[in-house]
């Protein structure tokens, strides 16, 4: 079988004189480097890669891209910008890719959609997927450099927290199909307003292949400027999904439990009726954005559809665990990972449809969503309706701007408040009892996953066969 690269195919799109050996992987991180992996040492925010060079050589990487006034020895191929290199990959490697080409954008559901993509036309051919949440400058070219060069399908994430961000990855992405999940505010203490959201997600248009399809939330309040803007920049064809009776891709009927949802849709003209392997309604839309992706790339809409039932709510972003507890078992909803509005909302009313035990409660535990800047407070305060209206019992809340929530919810609802996550560990691992639900949300630098931790430490999972024992101190 042919590597990912050969050593002078690597060197001729990297633009520097061959050295090393074949390439089997693309690294940025000498942490999960695998042997035979091409190294680029790119300066990040807090490092520089060119620290760890030897250390990625010592591994087994097959060579390591760095600039020329690196001071080393080794397999080293050495460029202007090791950057700038892994850029050229990127366009390398999409310019020999026969491939159909998917980009996903949009404030949230991003990874959700490309997992489930994934999936989806993983079911009917080759895919190649980007890895995590692998969006911005650094994760597209990386994630394109390791596009093998035979695969039937490629998804790749795309992302920004400023205007200007998404034009250079698009283009280096050139999509046949490009889905924008759905505009709110999300990162808007970057944004003059969400118009401006609107406007920066509509770059990927800019990337689009002539012709190609725009997959557009129909139920977006956006839905008339990005459609506008996708034809302005050369679309062919626009897919729209949502309940909207417009919608090329229409939900008909959704039956939600706990753990999945049954969908009824209508995909352009077929009738569908699938199953959505992970909870919630906003799954369920999903779904339809997810299902237009895989009509407009041309695979096949059957199969596709058969393997999202197998979609699975991936850690911090709303994997259940049952915990045996005091009196019996309890649900923890880990959301931790990130939060803004959207997801919150989402998450609260995933909270609402999650059955309780008898006298048990519904438990929020709530920590700051981060970049809303001047929009801060009354985003955070206006929460306080979808807590009332997803029939939470107790809240949880950290941080100065929960604070403002915390004001607002009734007396009856206060559990604990602490200015940080930590605050609220040993209270709400005392609180749980059987038949609670626990849903932890907060943006991933509001420390809420320690709480998600701590109840996981202190309680063993159901159904492993472990019991409770009561600490004895
Ligand atoms: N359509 C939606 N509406 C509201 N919330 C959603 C929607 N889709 C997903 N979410 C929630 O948003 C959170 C983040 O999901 P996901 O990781 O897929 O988003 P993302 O756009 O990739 O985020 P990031 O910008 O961090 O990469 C999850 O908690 C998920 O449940
Ligand atoms: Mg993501």
């Amino acid at each position: 079988m042919m590597p990912l690269w050969t050593r002078d195919e690597f060197a001729e799109a990297a633009g520097a004189m061959p050295c090393g050996g074949d390439v089997t992987g693309i690294s940025i991180d000498s942490r999960t480097l695998n042997p035979g992996d091409a190294y680029f040492a790119i300066k990040g925010d807090v490092h520089d890669g060119h620290e760890f060079v030897s250390q990625a050589l010592e591994k087994g990487a097959s060579v390591a891209v760095v600039r020329h006034e690196y001071e080393g020895e080794g397999a080293l191929l050495r460029v202007d910008e090791p950057l700038g290199a892994l850029n050229a990959l990127a366009r390398a490697a999409r310019a020999r890719c026969k491939a159909r080409v998917a980009a996903v954008t949009g404030s949230v559901g991003k990874t959700g959609t490309k997992e489930a993509l994934r999936l989806a036309l993983g079911a009917g051919g080759q895919v190649h997927v980007s890895e995590k949440s692998y969006n911005n400058q650094w994760g597209v070219p990386l994630s394109l450099a390791r596009l093998p060069r035979d695969v039937d399908y490629a998804v790749f994430e795309i992302g920004m927290n400023h205007p200007g961000e998404i034009t250079p990855l698009a283009v280096l992405v050139r999509p046949h199909v490009a889905l924008i999940t759905t505009v709110e505010p999300v990162h808007i203490g970057f944004f003059k307003s969400l118009e401006a959201i609107a406007g920066a997600k509509a770059e990927i248009f800019d990337g689009l292949e002539p012709g190609g399809t725009a997959v557009l939330n129909r139920d977006n309040a956006h839905f008339a400027y990005l459609e506008q803007q996708a034809r302005a920049k050369g679309a062919g064809r626009i897919l729209s999904f949502g309940v909207h009776e417009d919608a090329r891709v229409r939900l008909k009927d959704a039956a939600m439990h706990e753990d999945d949802s049954c969908v009824a849709a209508k995909i352009c003209d077929h009738d569908a009726i699938y199953k959505m392997g992970a909870p919630g309604r906003h799954m369920v839309l999903n779904s339809l954005g997810i299902l237009a992706v895989v009509e407009a790339l041309g695979a096949d809409l059957a199969l596709g559809a058969l393997a999202l039932a197998n979609i699975r709510a991936p850690e911090g972003r709303g994997a259940r665990t049952r915990l045996r507890v005091p009196g019996g078992e309890a649900v923890l909803i880990d959301e931790s990972y990130n939060a803004n509005p959207a997801s919150m909302r989402a998450a609260l009313s995933l909270l609402a449809t999650t059955a309780k035990g008898t006298n048990a409660r519904r438990i929020a535990v709530l920590g700051d969503m981060l970049e809303l800047g001047d929009y801060a407070p009354v985003l955070h305060a206006e929460l306080a309706a979808s807590v009332l209206g997803a029939q939470v019992d107790v809240v949880f809340a950290s941080g100065a701007n929960m604070k403002l929530l915390w004001a607002k919810i009734p007396q009856a609802l206060r559990g604990a408040y602490a200015a940080e996550a930590s605050g609220l560990k040993q209270r709400l691992v005392d609180e749980i009892r059987g038949g609670d639900v626990v849903m932890i949300k907060g943006s991933l630098a509001s420390c809420m996953g320690q709480l998600a931790e701590a109840l996981k430490n202190r309680y063993p999972e159901a159904g492993t066969g472990k019991t409770y024992a009561p600490e004895k101190d």
